[in-house]
């Protein structure tokens, strides 16, 4: 079996997670003792990636029970309040919500000790399916890989996004794991640079063959045939099969569909939202314009300029050649396709 990136684990009452924002430099390890630590975790993006901050998100939830518990407060007050800093750190990837709307709902009907217990059983229940479903779309993404094996993949939806398997990543690691020739352009993914730090991390330690370059090179590698296929991942995807992933996602769609290169997306159920009908319903967080002027804690840009940094954009369904759950592949039209692969 090959090796498992654990980005976050539960220890000795605190939720533990490898501080993503100084990887490839350094492996640090930061324990979550409190909401206020899983909410300000998530939102600095120490962990991040839609299926692990659903899952450490739940750990927030129950980590707010257990403090209303010993304090003698009533948990479900406590257990609202958490839902709602929890729910607001991050409002693009619904797995978050999801996570959550999940932990009060075990909660329900529950008090004491059993209510800990419970909520204990459900985080780690949120986790244990995130890692099968990711497995599970390893094994039906495989048969997508071309057999000269060229994936181009954009951010990270690798272990590290997710319980530790990953998302786009798990096809490529499957196709590896079966002996494949498999090979990785990786998006450097500005200007958190989620590709460059964390998937080519990531894949150097799995021992995949990859290539980092910089966004704007992805349209000249298609141009000259490197490319057979990109596959991403997706903070959330709506009835109408559009697609909110990070930020450059769609720009590579678009270039996609211009070489002829299949464009698929891989997310596991948690991941699909059928409550909203299209793309432009998909809240978009705007983060901190420092993201862009600075680059590696060196300013990049003239002090004061106005500055756009939207995290995620929306892939129209129309350049979405298939999506990858855990339940098998689905294509266009996707309204009729995805509520059979669950959802919420
Ligand atoms: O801002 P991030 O790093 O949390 O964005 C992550 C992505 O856009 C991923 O592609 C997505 O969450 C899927 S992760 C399996």
């Amino acid at each position: 079996m090959a090796e498992l990136f654990r980005p976050f684990w539960w220890h000795d009452n605190a939720l533990h997670l490898i501080d993503q924002r100084v990887l490839p430099h350094r492996e640090h390890v930061v324990a979550c003792r409190s909401v206020d630590d899983v909410a300000a975790a998530i939102r600095s993006m120490q962990v991040r990636g839609a299926p692990a901050i659903g899952c450490t998100a739940a750990y927030g939830m129950l980590i707010a029970a257990q403090q209303a518990f010993a304090a003698g407060v009533r948990p479900h007050a406590a257990l609202a309040a958490a839902q709602a800093q929890l729910d607001a750190t991050r409002p693009t990837a619904v797995n978050l919500m999801w996570a959550t709307a999940r932990m009060r709902q075990a909660a329900a009907q529950l008090d004491g000790a059993e209510l800990i217990e419970r909520l204990h059983a459900e985080a780690d229940a949120i986790t244990a399916e995130d890692l099968a479903m990711c497995r599970a779309i390893g094994q039906h993404g495989v048969a997508l890989i071309p057999p000269r094996g060229h994936v181009l993949t954009h951010c990270n939806a690798g272990g590290l996004a997710t319980a530790g398997y990953g998302t786009a990543l798990a096809p490529i690691r499957t196709a590896h794991e079966h002996g494949r020739p498999v090979h990785v352009y990786v998006d450097e993914t500005r200007p958190f640079l989620q590709g460059a730090r964390l998937t080519a991390w990531e894949l150097q330690r799995l021992g995949i063959s990859l290539t980092l370059i910089t966004d704007s090179m992805a349209a000249v590698m298609m141009q000259q045939g490197a490319v057979d296929c990109v596959i991403v991942g997706a903070d959330r995807i709506v009835a109408n099969g559009d697609v909110a992933n990070k930020i450059g996602t769609y720009g590579l769609a678009v270039l996609a569909r211009a070489h002829d290169i299949p464009f698929y997306v891989a997310a596991p159920s948690s991941t699909i939202d059928l409550a909203r009908s299209g793309g432009e319903q998909i809240p978009i967080e705007q983060r901190d314009p420092a993201e862009v002027t600075m680059c590696g804690g060196v300013a990049v840009a003239p002090s004061g300029v106005a500055v756009a940094n939207p995290a995620f954009d929306v892939t129209p369904a129309r350049l979405v050649s298939a999506i990858i759950t855990e339940r098998g592949v689905i294509t266009a039209p996707y309204h009729e396709a995805l509520p059979r692969h669950g959802g919420h």
